[in-house]
């Protein structure tokens, strides 16, 4: 059994790292960086930086005056980084295993200051999401700018209602543990950070697979999230039987709890159909920008 949210995650990730890259992930990270306009010659953190996606991209926009330092728990994930660095001769960037939440003790990132500091996808993994911004915005050059993600709460549903069993039976999930449903909630949560001049954008079909187009084909009206799938409430039972027996229900699944489990699963399930009885699922995530004051 894990023993902490990070130990959770290299749990998962390292499972998941040779085959990480063939999912949406590659095609978000792009948005990322699209999102970001680096100009050359920047110094860039990017926490979580998983097989390197948002690293790589980041690196070649910062170009040889410039670095990326990648920070991530997975050695799985890392050993897939490493592979690409090698293989395409990359020498503008360092890797580090470490945990995100505790940078202080880095080397090669306490008592540095970054133009720009990136977290794609893993915001919502942290247990404590404020706190860890606050203690990366230590790491921001007077001026600088960090950009995450979080997913909307329409998002993920099934991993969602994954989560709030979690939370009923005190056994946490290394799912989802973060969901807004309105930028108003991210403006609150980036301000309390004490960043600013904040940017706020809905991503549609975050998780669609494929390439396609660029960024703005997919930025939506940050207050109507597209509809992407409807599903009806009999649907719960075959998610939850898909969900209980991946690393994300395993914690669930153990000691004989599947048949609870499953119960308050189909409760949770059924509390997200509307009047017409459909559950209606939005793939978004909002993306946020935030400047330390100078
Ligand atoms: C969904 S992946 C995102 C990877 C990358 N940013 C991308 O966009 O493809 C989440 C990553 O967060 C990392 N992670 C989760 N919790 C972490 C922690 N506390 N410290 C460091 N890395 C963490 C995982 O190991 C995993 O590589």
């Amino acid at each position: 059994m894990p023993r902490d949210q990070a130990a959770d995650a290299q749990h998962l990730y390292d499972d998941r790292a040779s085959k990480y890259d063939d999912s949406w992930h590659p095609r978000f990270a792009r948005h990322v960086v699209d999102l970001l306009d680096l100009k050359p010659g920047e110094h860039v953190l990017d926490l979580a930086c998983g097989t390197g996606l948002v690293t790589f991209a980041a690196a070649q926009a910062v170009g040889s005056t410039g670095s990326v330092t990648g920070v991530d728990i997975s050695s799985g994930m890392l050993a897939q980084a490493h592979l690409k660095q090698l293989h395409a001769n990359i020498e503008n960037v360092t890797f580090h295993q470490h945990s995100i939440t505790s940078l202080s003790n880095l080397d090669g990132v306490q008592g540095q200051q970054f133009d720009t500091i990136t977290c794609a996808s893993a915001l919502v993994l942290l247990s404590n999401p404020t706190l860890a911004l606050k203690h990366w915005v230590r790491f921001l050059k007077p001026g600088g700018r960090l950009i995450m993600d979080v997913t909307h709460i329409r998002s993920q549903l099934g991993h969602l209602t994954l989560e709030r069993v979690g939370k009923s039976l005190a056994i946490p999930v290394p799912s989802y543990r973060l969901n807004f449903e309105s930028p108003k909630e991210f403006e609150d949560l980036l301000s309390a950070a004490g960043l600013q001049n904040l940017d706020i954008r809905l991503v549609s079909q975050a998780q669609a697979s494929g390439h396609g187009q660029g960024i703005d084909a997919y930025v939506c009206d940050v207050n109507q999230p597209r509809i992407d799938r409807v599903y009806v409430v009999e649907d719960g039972q075959a998610i939850f039987e898909r969900l209980i027996v991946s690393r994300y229900g395993e914690a669930l699944a153990a000691d004989g709890g599947r048949d609870r489990a499953r119960e308050l699963f189909l409760e949770e399930w059924a509390k997200l159909a509307n009047d017409k009885g459909e559950i209606e699922e939005v793939d978004g995530v909002f993306v946020g920008v935030g400047w330390k004051p100078d």
